[in-house]
């Protein structure tokens, strides 16, 4: 595992967005797997102004997102087919139509599921995943249980992811999903590299339980411990207890 430790979330954000770029440049037909949350906002940026300085091109590029949550259409402001095109898929020369977000849009997630993980096999699989990290360690949506589940399913959000992100939506915590559908951790321990984005002193605590831990689906990042290729970039203050 790959540790880059950097001065601040804005550098942070560059770091990794280069790790990404130079995958896209040596090869622009790539896979890439793609995460939402508050942490991975600053690279975006940062890869939206590489191609609008005409530096990159996302023209030929494929994308899987990690989750979605369950009961908000594609259309409202917290869901992350929104959030995707909001700050990247707008904004570039991506193909929309190889862009793929979880759609837990009808009665059967377990279906949902199977036809995402068929997409990502058609396509060759994921080339490079993007993760953000979530307070108690969860990536995706797979959050601490007793096992690492394997594919794309359906999940019960825990109260402290929900408490988490209710910040975003107007209506507080009443306002956000109890489910979503999320890859796996198979699916993403699949991927064929890991770039783990970790920003501020409040992820300090779980990046050093995730990094220098027990590996252990309490902790479901931990598994990343066992991928044979993962950049992990974190801030100072991210990376502040880390022995
Ligand atoms: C959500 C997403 C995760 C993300 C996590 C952390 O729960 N499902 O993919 O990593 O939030 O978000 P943030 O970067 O805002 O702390």
């Amino acid at each position: 595992m790959e540790l880059i430790v950097t001065p601040t979330y804005e550098s942070m954000s560059r770091v990794a967005a280069d790790r990404i770029a130079e995958l896209v440049r040596a090869n622009p037909a790539c896979t890439l797997g793609l995460a939402t949350g508050s942490t991975p906002e600053g690279l975006y940026a940062d890869l939206v102004a590489d191609c609008a300085a005409g530096k990159l091109s996302f023209a030929e590029v494929t994308t899987f997102n990690l989750d979605e949550y369950c009961g908000l259409s594609p259309e409202h402001d917290q869901s992350y087919r929104y959030f995707m095109n909001h700050h990247l898929f707008d904004h570039v020369d991506i193909d929309k139509a190889r862009t793929h977000v979880p759609e837990p849009f009808g009665a059967d997630l377990a279906e949902a599921g199977e036809a995402y993980e068929a997409a990502i096999d058609q396509a060759g699989g994921v080339d490079l995943q993007l993760l953000g990290l979530g307070h108690n360690g969860h990536i995706g949506f797979n959050e601490p249980c007793d096992f690492f589940p394997a594919k794309t399913h359906g999940v019960v959000l825990t109260p402290m992811t929900r408490e988490a992100n209710s910040r975003l939506f107007a209506g507080g915590i009443d306002e956000v999903p109890t489910e979503a559908l999320t890859m796996g951790i198979g699916t993403i321990m699949a991927a064929r590299s890991v770039l783990l984005v970790v920003s501020g002193e409040g992820k300090a605590a779980i990046l050093r339980e995730v990094l220098q831990g027990p590996v252990t689906p309490q902790v479901p990042a931990s598994i990343l411990q066992f991928h044979p290729s993962v950049t992990v970039v974190a801030d100072e203050a991210a990376a502040s207890l880390l022995a």
